[in-house]
């Protein structure tokens, strides 16, 4: 029997902060500031019409195509509950596919969704300023304070959702276009054009700016990464990497890594979602109940794995 041994070397880690998408106001370019919040917009295939500034409303986010919903949507995820509890679909989607400022939630399990909750709420409560969390979202989870019942419900509709293919293309290059992080923290090809090296970087941005902006619910995304990513990524995933660098992740999250019981799938997640995770499981900014199980995962893991590792789980399907 093979024994595996993981040495922990736990540093902060300010190489991936790119994966955190900070928005520098400064280099918004002049589209950006030129979007009138007062006229009306559309989308392709819907009735439904709504300016920029009720597009951005946390409380009432445009469901584009209410017929395409497979149960009734909860209140919560449509409308939020008060003031401290913003609509999950403003930010998750009506897909439940997020962006990669936030996250994917289709395709989870109600246990692992519920657990989740719990963490980010445990954290809250420990630590406002988010220092000695037990999961830290540096933006937006640890803010909310829904009931228990309105959890569960989110929870059991997200899981509900069919997982879509919200990844429409890898390409490995050493030369990315110029991008900007937009208002919403979503990172855009920049609109006066030029490129720059792509360095240690995934870059995720939609194909559609019009789209994205209009939070449409199945408009995907095209991801840049590093040469050689994908393919140094599928040894580390599917054989733990040489000497024990890591384990096999369909150990623990299933064949074809589509989840497992309450492990999360990893198939066709964004990139960006995945290395942030991976650096929080590693500085100890995520570290809930079952957190540990990630922490020895990654603990020898460099930057250039990180991204590796997410590349290639940004080409399986979903
Ligand atoms: C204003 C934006 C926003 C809203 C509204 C929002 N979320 Fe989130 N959520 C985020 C972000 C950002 C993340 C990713 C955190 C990270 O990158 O670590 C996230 C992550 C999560 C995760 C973790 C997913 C995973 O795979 O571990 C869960 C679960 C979740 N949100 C549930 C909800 C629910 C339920 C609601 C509604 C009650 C909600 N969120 C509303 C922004 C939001
Ligand atoms: C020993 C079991 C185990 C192994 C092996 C394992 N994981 Fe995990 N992983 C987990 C558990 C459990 C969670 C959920 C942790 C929590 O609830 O906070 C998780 C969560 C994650 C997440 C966050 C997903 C999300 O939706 O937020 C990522 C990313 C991840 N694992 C990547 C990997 C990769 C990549 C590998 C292989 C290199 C791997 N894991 C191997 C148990 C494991």
């Amino acid at each position: 029997m093979a024994i595996i041994t993981l040495t922990a070397t736990f540093t902060a880690q300010a190489d991936l902060e790119w994966a955190y998408q900070v928005l520098d106001e400064s280099l918004l370019p002049q589209r950006d500031l030129d979007i009138d919040l007062e006229a009306l917009r559309t989308v392709p295939g819907s009735s439904l019409q709504r300016t920029q500034e009720q597009i951005d409303d946390h409380w009432n986010p445009p469901d584009w195509f209410p017929n395409d919903h497979y149960a009734p949507v909860p209140e919560v995820v449509a409308r939020g509950a008060g003031q401290n509890v913003r609509a999950c679909a403003a930010c998750h989607g009506y897909t439940g596919a997020g962006h990669p400022e936030s996250s994917h939630l289709a395709g989870l399990s109600v246990g692992y969704i519920v657990r989740q909750m719990a963490d980010f709420r445990s954290a809250a409560n420990r630590s406002p300023s988010g220092s000695s969390a037990v999961r830290v979202d540096r933006n937006w989870m640890n803010r909310f304070e829904p009931t228990e019942a309105q959890i569960r419900e989110a929870a059991e509709w997200f899981a509900g959702l069919e997982v879509i293919d919200w990844i429409d293309e890898v390409i490995e290059t050493d030369t990315v276009p110029r991008t900007y992080i937009g208002d919403g923290r979503m990172r855009h090809i920049h609109p006066d054009g030029g490129t720059e090296p792509i360095q240690n970087r995934i870059i995720e941005v939609p194909q559609d700016w019009e789209l994205a902006t209009a939070r449409h619910p199945d408009s995907g995304f095209t991801v840049y990464a590093p040469v050689g990513s994908v393919a140094r990524g599928e040894e580390l995933v599917t054989t733990g990497g040489a000497s024990g660098l890591t384990v096999q992740c369909s150990i623990c999250h299933g064949e074809g890594l589509k989840g497992l019981g309450d492990v999360p799938r990893l198939n066709g997640i964004s990139p960006l979602y995945a290395v942030r995770q991976m650096n929080d499981f590693r500085t100890g900014d995520r570290d809930g109940t079952l957190a540990s199980l990630m922490t020895l995962t990654v603990a020898s893991l460099t930057d250039e794995d990180i991204v590796a590792i997410a590349a290639y789980l940004a080409t399986l399907d979903p």
